[in-house]
């Protein structure tokens, strides 16, 4: 291997946790998160109905998930489809973090 192999493999092996791993940005989620809150309550722990659910404290990988198959069609749901539709890669792994780090109700042990 030449020099140039090397560094770039070295780049390659130090860059992919960063790829894998990419996790949304918690500020960022914060401010995207107003157009939830008129459902799912201002950090998601207070939804206006039994219908709606609580989204705090949900582990992110499941909110994402969520949120993708949402858009996808995947899990149809006519009122998030609308909302999932216009959101980013980025704006998912945001608002997911976001989410995740709040006080929830569905944590007790907390
Ligand atoms: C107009 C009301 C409304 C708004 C605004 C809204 N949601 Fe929802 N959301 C719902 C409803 C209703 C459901 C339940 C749908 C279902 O049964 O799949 C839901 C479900 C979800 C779920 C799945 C929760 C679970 O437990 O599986 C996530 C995640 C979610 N919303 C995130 C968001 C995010 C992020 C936003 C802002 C970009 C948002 N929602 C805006 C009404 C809303």
């Amino acid at each position: 291997m030449n020099r140039v192999a090397i560094t770039f493999a070295v780049a390659c092996a130090l860059a992919l946790p960063w790829s894998v791993h990419a996790r949304g940005n918690v500020d960022n989620g914060k401010s995207k998160s107003q157009a939830c809150a008129a459902c799912h309550g201002p950090e998601g722990n207070k939804p206006v109905g039994p219908d709606f659910p609580i989204i705090a404290g949900q582990h992110a990988d499941y909110l994402s998930k969520a949120l993708r198959d949402y858009k996808s069609g995947a899990r149809a749901n006519p009122i998030m489809k609308g909302f999932a539709a216009s959101l980013s890669k980025q704006d998912i792994e945001d608002l997911a973090a976001y989410f995740a780090g709040q006080a929830s109700p569905l944590q007790t042990h907390r």
